[in-house]
């Protein structure tokens, strides 16, 4: 069966929509006739610092909401990345394999280290813990939003290393990128990605609020001055960004929906936009808020950890043994 990893940080105050559309929606589909694994990856979030009792309420609910978009325990397996410790030991052994100057090619990495005094070393060797996650799971699909697409490929080339310089240990992994909302831009700035950590909090979705503040965002949304509803990602970027958000959620093409406001103006479109993300995040508030009172989190976790422990546990054992490690 084909095997799909994907894994998710619990950091800033709750996933995005662009979390959610880039990630979470493609997670779903895949569960039908797939294995698939999914990790809250709480080691990662650790590369910048973090309040530790706030991380641990993170991780229990980035956890919850995974099932509340639709992860079905008895399909997928759903586990914490810190609770399966072949994750980190497997990252210090690829460590070995990645050198310096692709570690410091990582856009991410010169975005959030651009202009900072001091940087943690873990936020430069953060791509090979990524690794680790995926190919531990002999994975062969990784569904993941467009911004991941360059660690995905060194994930490609340290698993085709590693085989080479040692021993046929790993599977080579593909990317999926969903065809609209691979790339969900600021509400406020549209020519920036939408994060969880965005200084002005207009320009993110959160999954987690509240409908007035969905339509409240939506409605301030940077457009231009135009009237205009089509899509010109390069002169209209806060309308094309817009219109993604409702192609991506209602499955419509983009040309379909732009004949539909054919005539209207920006308040319309807003309104219903509005209207349409409220009510695909209405059942998942709900139910994330459900399973966060619940004792199910914790089971479906215990039994998520112990399927992915045997996995990984494998694996490492294999890429020790190809290392000549140890003295198994
Ligand atoms: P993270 O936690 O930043 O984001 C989680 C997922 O959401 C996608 N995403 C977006 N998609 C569309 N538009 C956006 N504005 C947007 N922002 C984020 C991301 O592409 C990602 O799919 N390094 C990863 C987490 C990770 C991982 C892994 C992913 C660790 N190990 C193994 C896959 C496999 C990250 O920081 O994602």
């Amino acid at each position: 069966m084909t095997v799909i990893f994907s894994g998710v940080q619990p950091s800033g105050d709750s996933p995005t929509l662009g979390n959610y559309l880039g990630a979470f929606k493609q997670f779903t589909k895949f569960q039908e006739d797939n294995d698939c694994i999914f990790c809250v990856v709480d080691q990662h979030a650790i590369t910048v610092k973090q309040d530790p009792k706030q991380l641990k309420e993170r991780v229990r609910r980035l956890a919850a909401l995974y099932l509340a978009v639709g992860i079905d325990p008895d399909k997928s397996t759903l586990f914490i990345q810190s609770e399966v410790p072949a994750h980190a030991q497997a990252a210090w052994m690829l460590q070995c394999v990645v050198s310096v100057g692709e570690l410091e090619r990582m856009t991410q990495f010169k975005d959030k280290s651009d202009g900072k005094a001091r940087v943690n070393a873990a936020l430069l060797t953060y791509p090979p813990l990524m690794v680790a996650d995926i190919l531990l799971y002999h994975t062969n699909i990784v569904p993941v939003g467009d911004d991941q697409k360059q660690h995905i490929e060194l994930t490609r080339d340290l698993a085709e290393r590693f085989n080479k310089q040692y021993k046929k240990v790993f599977t080579i992994p593909d990317i999926s990128i969903p065809k609209q909302g691979a790339r969900i831009m600021s509400l406020q700035e549209p020519t920036r990605k939408m994060s969880k950590s965005d200084d002005n909090k207009k320009a993110t979705i959160f999954l987690t609020d509240t409908p007035a503040q969905i339509t409240k965002k939506i409605k301030s949304a940077m457009t231009d001055s135009s009237g205009i509803i089509s899509y010109d990602k390069e002169e209209k970027p806060g309308v094309s960004n817009l219109l993604t958000i409702y192609s991506a959620i209602t499955g419509q093409e983009i040309a379909e929906i732009v004949a539909m406001y054919d005539g209207k103006g920006y308040g319309d479109f807003k309104t219903d936009l509005a209207k349409i993300v409220v009510d695909e995040l209405a059942p998942v508030q709900e139910r994330l808020e459900e399973l966060l009172v619940s004792t199910e989190l914790d089971d479906i976790l215990d039994q998520g950890a112990e399927k992915a422990n045997a996995i990984a546990s494998k694996t490492l054992l294999a890429m020790e043994k190809a290392m000549g490690l140890g003295r198994r």
